[in-house]
């Protein structure tokens, strides 16, 4: 594109800076120019900043989001012969559910199109839990997807660098100078992805919860009311759950850890909230395809859900039948009193995995397959003092003292008995699925 004489970065930044709303031709522009490096980092930073403090229309998100989407390629998925079908979650700890979704929707015969990322901060990536498997591989050519797509059904596997290359280098640096937390960029740069991606229907699961981008069930519905209308703009059937990130997901946080806790799900077995969620989602993701005829819980019943989890791991090089990683060490958190367990802080947990090896600092890093945290009850569990409430993992024991530090304050036993969905009493636990946005 040749240089558009009537924008220049100081006028955008300063639109935006004295509130007005800016131009499509301003953020045709901005977007553009600062992907082929004619808008430099420091003024992208200073227009991040300013939209933070500021706002965004929905007409601006909605040329903002168009405008990232033509910076790179777009998927089809037309050629193939069923429906398609994704998730996106804003990320949790312990969050393993796409794991067990994809080839349970899969098995439903709505074609699964997961693009994904690897973990940054307390939050885990499905790409790392998944190269806890021997031999498994995350990179796909868009053919291999599309082949992986009519073949298995469902294909997990890293986004390519032709997909909205805007946001990636847009998000690099909104990490690194605190822009991240703002509602319009959130909602374009994950949406520009999804949209680009191709797929038909889209399921959006944004938590709510200390271990959440979105700490406020209010901030929460306006990211997942903002992400839903630009999904149905760009013509893709888009729902969002709001759902529960106070209390980590399942058992389990960190990589092989995780990976067995969902086939476990896939066997028909596996912790209560995470078979809910993945039925929740499984649920949404085929009425969005035209598929609701469907009865997730039969496929998982059946088997049927495996033999595509098998099929999919094997079809990327991995050995599904393999044993996973374990940690060379592990140093076991007792209960210091008998009760019902009121709390259990999804931050702390998933900053705990993360300083025990499982997750990254800094996006060169390698990850440890075997580190994590198991935590033996839930809240609403009995517990007995001295009983094991969570065992850490670890290669490298010299981790242990951060991980513990991390974990100070992160649990509560109290004497009375207390449920979920309990409203009478104050520590009382959300729902699962908070609330719903779509049609
Ligand atoms: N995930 C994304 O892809 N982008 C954001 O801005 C935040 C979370």
């Amino acid at each position: 594109m040749t240089p558009d004489p009537r924008h220049d970065a100081v006028e955008v930044i300063s639109a935006k800076r004295d509130r007005h709303e800016l131009t499509d031709s301003q953020i045709d522009w901005v977007v553009d120019a600062y992907t082929r490096g004619e808008v430099a980092d420091e003024q992208m930073s200073a227009l991040a900043m300013a939209i933070l403090l500021n706002g965004m229309g929905r007409r601006e998100v909605a040329r903002w989001t168009t405008a990232m989407i033509a910076s790179g390629e777009r998927m089809d998925f037309s050629s193939l012969s069923r429906p398609t079908a994704d998730k996106h979650s804003t990320g949790g700890v312990g969050d393993k559910i796409t794991l067990p979704l994809a080839p349970l929707v899969a098995a439903c015969g709505v074609a699964v199109p997961q693009l994904s990322g690897r973990g940054l901060g307390h939050t885990g990536g499905t790409l790392d839990k998944l190269e806890s498997i021997r031999g498994w591989r995350a990179a796909l050519s868009n053919d291999e997807m599309l082949a992986q797509l009519e073949s298995v059904g469902a294909v997990i596997c890293a986004a390519g660098d032709g997909l909205a290359p805007a946001d990636k280098k847009l998000y690099a640096l909104r990490d690194v100078t605190a822009t991240v937390p703002a509602i319009p960029l959130i909602a374009s740069s994950i949406m520009s992805k999804k949209i680009a991606e191709g797929t038909g229907a889209l399921v959006l699961d944004v938590k709510v919860g200390t271990g959440a981008f979105m700490r406020t069930v209010e901030e929460a519905r306006e990211l997942a009311t903002t992400m839903v209308g630009l999904g149905l703009d760009a013509g893709v059937h888009t729902v969002a759950l709001l759902t529960d990130m106070s209390t980590p997901l399942g058992l389990t946080a960190g990589n092989a850890l995780e990976v067995r806790e969902s086939v476990e799900v896939l066997a028909g077995g596996g912790p209560d909230d995470v078979v809910e969620l993945t039925l929740a989602l499984a649920r949404e993701m085929l009425a969005g395809a035209g598929h609701d005829d469907v009865d997730p819980a039969d496929r998982l019943a059946d088997g049927s859900a495996m033999d595509v989890w098998r099929a999919m791991i094997s079809a990327q090089g991995g050995d599904p039948d393999a044993s996973l990683p374990t940690s060379r060490e592990t140093q076991v958190v007792t209960a210091p009193a008998s009760g019902t367990l009121a709390r259990l802080d999804a931050m702390a947990v998933g900053m705990a995995a993360w300083r025990l090896g499982a997750g990254r600092a800094r996006k060169e890093d390698a990850v440890q397959a075997g580190a994590g945290v198991v935590w033996h009850a839930r809240p609403g569990d009995p517990v007995s003092e001295g009983q094991p409430l969570l065992t850490l993992h670890t290669d490298e024991p010299e981790r242990f003292a951060r991980a513990m530090e991390s974990l100070e304050g992160s649990f509560e036993i109290q004497q009375s008995e207390i449920r979920r969905g309990d409203s009478t009493s104050p520590s009382s636990f959300s729902a699962l699925v908070i609330d719903r946005i779509g049609a």
